[in-house]
């Protein structure tokens, strides 16, 4: 059989010698580089999902890569027979709908207070002028995340949404959870993870619709670890106990006032005004982050009585839980698997990926909706942007547990019925057994985190008012779907509010207000962490959120 090679879901030609780039190029798929192909920039990376053995042998510029990981300029076809897969950093857009998300204060318009005004064709930054001109003023939110970053062009002076983008993490290379990263950063000291990221903003910068040079602020939240890196700063001690980071330390020895950091757009390798602030939000401590800290702004949490939770699912699972009067926060290092991570054919919720399926015997007046894929053997499908499935992300993943076990194909052990360990969803996408028990420990960690929390807090899951749930799902997360495999507790439906990535929305206010930008410094002094491994029943909270079984309103782990 001749050699065929499929970059991003594009059959692409494959002579004999040529590189992936160079293939990617003839396909007119762009790949990011700065260094002219030569090895040097580090920026061109892909995953090698399948057939890396049809591949020369790794050159010595890409020592600083593991796993599948190739730099596409120097892998180069050496086989004329064989089956390779790769991909770029995959990327897609946000789906803007701020109304539908249920976030206190939705609909409402915002009281609009940016750090960047104008004063007679001055442009100052809190007062101190850093251009002039009558041009518009632009500001830019950031959700950092370790498998996903997120970017929104906001108007300063209007707060109109202008434009958004989101596209894979390429620091994936350094594994896919932050321990990982803080590894690598640590035996590589020489700002890879840093320049490959700041290649791919700098892209998604260039082409948004305005002149970069009318960028002035930027708001940066992320996971403790994402920011810091980011920032420069050493993230060595965010890896070791007891976990902190940097600018807790030093806010602890006094030296500064809050874990906030600022930098300028050229210190940050960013092609915005060269004197723009960067503006990296506080974080909680060095496993509860930025990205915990921005979600609490997006729920308003300053000004509610009741007493709400927030659990954000991701590679770092984020959980807030209380009022105004006391908060708790954890985190829970669940892994990437609900993020489409560790998983044969999963992806981020970014163009191209399933986003919710149904097996057979769904039917009724009306369903399934036009818009769903019918597949020969009685399965539907959704798929983020319409186009042909090149994987599956975390609300495919929740709705495809969910199917199994309401169809009896799968037990809540995890355990597939009929002897059967892989299910075929489309051409070349499929879901495995061994999938099965990635997700399952990814649930338990997410699970025992919340009932820790709750238990520390003193109430059951169904005296929180509200049950915020957050992450990087597709638009069609089935709460009911997601509460059949206990990923969240069961309790009445219409207290359970998805609110998307509630972080890009904590940014997005800590970027056009000032006072909020405040209020979020003063909230998160008065945040308890929670300690995750030193409650007593951890780890039965653990081994039972491994079964796939609804959680009930209780504290207690089952004997
Ligand atoms: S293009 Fe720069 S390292 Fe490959």
């Amino acid at each position: 059989m001749p050699l065929t090679l499929t970059i991003d879901g594009t059959p692409t030609p494959a002579p004999l010698g040529a590189t992936i780039f160079n293939c990617a190029e003839r396909a007119s798929i762009h790949i990011p580089t700065s260094c002219l192909k030569n090895g040097k920039c580090k920026e061109c990376v892909v995953e090698i999902a399948e057939g890396s053995s049809y591949l020369s042998e790794p050159t010595p510029f890409e020592r600083h890569l593991t796993g599948n990981f190739r730099l596409s300029c120097q892998a180069a076809i050496a086989s004329s027979e064989g089956r390779i897969q790769c991909h770029t950093m995959r990327r897609g857009h946000m789906r803007i709908e701020r109304h539908a998300l249920g976030l206190p204060g939705s609909g409402r318009p915002m009281e609009l207070d940016p750090a960047v005004t104008r004063q007679a064709g001055r442009i100052l930054i809190d007062g101190q002028e850093i251009d002039r001109s009558t041009g518009p003023i632009h500001g830019i939110a950031m959700d950092l995340g370790t498998t996903t970053v997120v970017l929104r062009l906001l108007d300063l002076e209007t707060g109109e949404l202008i434009a958004d983008t989101s596209f894979e993490n390429p620091q994936r290379f350094a594994g896919s959870d932050v321990m990982a990263r803080i590894q690598y950063d640590t035996a590589h000291p020489g700002k890879l993870l840093r320049r490959t990221l700041a290649g791919y903003l700098t892209r998604a910068i260039q082409e948004f619709p305005v002149a970069p040079a009318s960028i002035y602020e930027m708001v940066v939240v992320g996971n403790s670890t994402m920011r810091d890196l980011f920032f420069r700063q050493s993230v060595y001690s965010i890896g070791q106990s007891p976990y902190r980071s940097i600018t807790e330390l030093e806010m602890a020895e006094g030296k500064r006032p809050s874990t906030a950091l600022t930098e300028t757009g050229r210190r940050c390798l960013l092609p915005i005004h060269p004197k723009a602030r960067v503006y990296g939000a506080p974080i909680i401590s060095g496993h509860v982050g930025a990205d915990a800290a921005a979600a609490m702004l997006a729920i308003d949490l300053a000004h509610e009585d009741r007493i709400v939770a927030l659990m954000d699912i991701g590679t770092n699972t984020e959980l807030i839980l209380g009022n105004r009067h006391r908060i708790l926060a954890a985190s829970c290092p669940a892994g990437p698997a609900f993020e489409g991570g560790a998983i044969a054919c999963g992806m981020p919720a970014l163009d191209g990926a399933i986003e919710d399926v149904r097996l057979s015997e769904w039917g009724g007046p009306g369903y399934p909706p036009p818009s769903w894929v019918r597949l020969p053997s009685s399965r539907f499908l959704t798929v983020i942007g319409g186009g042909a499935p090149q994987g599956i992300c975390g609300s495919g993943l929740v709705a495809l547990l969910s199917e199994l076990l309401r169809t009896g194909r799968m037990n809540e052990r995890g355990r597939f019925e009929d002897d059967i360990h892989r299910i075929d969803l489309a051409p070349g996408i499929y879901f495995l057994e061994s999938d099965v028990n990635e997700l399952a420990q990814a649930k338990g960690a997410n699970i025992s985190g919340l009932r820790v929390v709750f238990a520390n807090y003193g109430i059951e899951f169904d005296q929180a008012a509200v049950f915020y749930l957050a992450g990087g799902f597709g638009r069609h997360l089935d709460s009911s779907a997601a509460a059949r495999i206990g990923l969240i507790p069961r309790i009445p439906e219409d207290r359970i509010v998805q609110i998307g990535n509630a972080a890009i929305e904590g940014a997005t206010i800590a970027l056009l207000s000032q006072s909020k930008r405040r209020e979020l410094e003063r909230l998160v002094r008065t945040v308890e962490h929670c300690r995750l491994e030193t409650h007593p029943q951890f780890f039965d909270f653990f081994v039972d959120g491994c079964q796939f079984h609804p959680l009930e309103s209780t504290s207690e782990a089952p004997v």
